[in-house]
């Protein structure tokens, strides 16, 4: 075997975003030895995609809020097929964790009495998101680097994984390369935390960028692991959708908290026309009421716009299908309409917006204080990930832990807004915590000669092929079909056809041909990339056709209702011996009376 340059670390954390950066602040601060490897530049994640807010019950703004609010908001917006133990995890521990990232330097939007200011956003009962302007996100990932770059972390910036690296069950390590030279790297580690993040390069319209391709999803399906809820993809509600260049980037849902209206081409307010029962009591029926619960009066309820993201998004599909979108195929959100009600509006939304003020103006010349932008749905998280242990994050493989995006549970069916943010504290603290506990506990074991060969010679492959089978061209027709066909809205006969689809497109994944050599290739990285996108693909198409209802962002036009059975149960994918992959439904463990009776006192 070539003799690979290879890293020795206690702990190694794959995925620099949110979650990634708090696992290994964690473990470092545990004492152990951290690599944090990004496949990215360290600080470009899709955690600056979160730009509303962090949901936390502090209780700053509304001071009926609790941890309790918010475990059975967050259970109501997952339609209970949420890992009940994870909502009461977040829900409980997420104040601290932004006390603490505030204590970080992270430079928080203030109340009046100087308290972290928090904001409104869909499916939670009370003003619960902190924040700092539309830029939240981004101060998160800011202050957790400026943390933890003193921390003695060990960085791998623009490296990607290729395999897990197991000795017998247990995972010791991972191979990957170099991207910018293109050279194979060997990393031997007593835990492994996956932080990757999600799968929107699987789909045409996303707001994720090129580094979204499910790679912790799928190295962890590969080395053994489960993966749960993969149906539940969640669409935005608001991507820019013109100019198209710029199609799917994320409109944040903070314009909708602070005041923003959606409205189809004939100027109505179609969110009034759809309410769900289960949102009933909550939601305002008139216009005057949801515009003052805008302005944080306590005793008016929210506008049918803040209903959860999965109702939006079906709410704006029905208005284009039934030919009453906006000119480049969205519908219309405006805040410029506040101007109506506030004398000084246009520095209003400059001071709460201004990433959406300048991206508006930069990229579509659209001056959002005066005009309506267009939007429509963006793929943009999946609530299914990596099967993990609620406390301790690991999964079924000893020593291969997982958090945020790339780990399910605490969301169900559908994500809060806000929520992914808090996550990643949450549960990449905990990551970071066990898996150094794990390190501590373990030696490092011996990696797999065999594998690294065999991963070596498969990645190389694309060079020596006489095919002229296109990465970019496979990437995009896969994309296509994911979008059309395991959408926003699905039934059976357009997605049981994407399975033999998903054939052919391995198929021509491994005829795919790559010219130049292995400095800085793009198209090289493409290739690589397809594996881990066609895994997320059929997992996500296989979970879906397995779940014959409809419930938080899975709809199935064939199956409109929701099944109480299937209320029940979670889906799981796995890898059989013969290499294929299994679904099957498992019932979700009975939540304990005092979690019963938080969500009844809240309903
Ligand atoms: O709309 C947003 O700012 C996105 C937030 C989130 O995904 O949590």
């Amino acid at each position: 075997m070539p003799d690979y340059e290879t890293f020795e670390r206690d702990v190694l954390v794959i995925g620099a975003g949110g979650a990634g950066l708090r696992a290994a602040i964690e473990a470092s601060a545990a004492g152990v030895s951290v690599g944090l490897v990004c496949k990215s530049l360290l600080g470009k994640a899709h955690t600056v995609m979160a730009e509303g807010g962090i949901a936390a019950a502090l209780a700053n703004v509304d001071e009926r809020d609790n941890w309790k609010v918010h475990f059975s908001d967050t259970m109501r917006g997952g339609q209970y097929v949420n890992n009940w133990r994870m909502a009461e995890l977040h829900a409980r521990e997420a104040p601290d964790r932004v006390r603490e990232l505030e204590a970080w330097g992270a430079v928080f939007d203030r109340t009046k009495d100087g308290r972290i200011l928090q904001r409104n956003f869909g499916g939670h009962k009370y003003a619960r998101l902190a924040h700092v302007g539309d830029r939240t996100g981004l101060e998160m990932i800011r202050t957790l680097q400026d943390h933890g770059i003193h921390q003695g972390i060990d960085v791998y910036m623009e490296h990607t994984i290729l395999s897990l690296l197991k000795d017998g069950d247990r995972v010791v390590g991972a191979f990957g390369y170099e991207r910018e030279r293109g050279r194979f790297k060997i990393f031997r580690a007593k835990a492994i935390v996956l932080a990757t993040g999600g799968i929107g390069r699987a789909y045409k319209i996303t707001s994720n960028s090129w580094e979204y391709t499910g790679d912790g999803h799928s190295l962890a399906y590969d080395a053994g692991a489960e993966l749960i809820d993969m149906e539940f993809v969640q669409f935005h509600p608001t991507g820019m959708v013109w100019p198209p260049s710029v199609s799917g980037i994320l409109v944040t849902e903070g314009v909708r908290g602070d005041g923003g209206i959606l409205t189809n081409k004939e100027g109505r307010r179609f969110m009034f026309d759809d309410i769900p029962a289960s949102y009933k009591a909550q939601t305002a029926d008139n216009e005057e009421e949801g515009w003052r619960y805008c302005q944080g009066d306590k005793n008016a309820r929210r506008p049918p716009e803040l209903l959860t993201r999965d109702h939006v998004s079906r709410c704006i599909v029905r208005e284009i299908k039934e030919g009453r979108g906006s000119p480049h195929g969205g519908v219309f959100l405006d805040i410029s309409w506040i101007k109506q009600k506030l004398p000084n509006s246009a520095e209003y939304i400059k001071r709460k917006l201004p990433s959406m003020y300048h991206q508006f103006k930069q990229l579509a010349d659209i001056d959002i204080t005066e005009q309506a932008m267009e939007v429509g749905p963006t793929t943009h998280y999946i609530m299914g990930g990596v099967r993990v242990d609620p406390d301790t994050q690991m999964s079924r493989l000893p020593g291969l832990f997982a958090a945020g995006e790339c780990a399910a549970g605490i969301n169900g069916a559908n994500r809060l807004g806000g929520n992914s943010l808090s996550d990643l504290l949450v549960f990449g603290k905990r990551a970071g915590e066990f898996a150094a506990k794990f390190a501590k506990e373990n030696s490092l074991g011996e990696v797999d000669n065999d594998k690294i060969e065999t991963t070596a010679r498969e990645a190389l492959a694309a060079f020596e092929r006489a095919g002229n089978e296109n990465p970019y061209q496979v990437q995009h027709d896969l994309q296509e079909i994911m979008q059309h066909s395991v959408g926003i809205v699905r039934n059976e006969n357009e997605m049981k056809p994407v399975l033999d689809r998903l054939k052919e497109f391995r198929d021509r994944a491994n005829g795919v041909r790559v010219i130049g050599n292995r400095e800085f290739n793009p198209g090289w990285h493409t290739a690589l990339d397809l594996k881990n996108l066609l895994t997320v693909s059929e997992a996500i198409a296989c979970a879906a056709l397995e779940r014959k209802e409809s419930r938080g962002a899975q709809f199935r036009e064939d199956y409109p209702n929701k099944d109480e059975a299937l209320g029940k149960v979670n889906t799981i994918v796995s890898k059989a011996a013969d290499g294929s992959m299994q679904v099957r439904l498992e019932p979700i463990q009975e939540m304990p009376d005092n979690l019963k009776q938080v969500i009844e006192e809240n309903r």
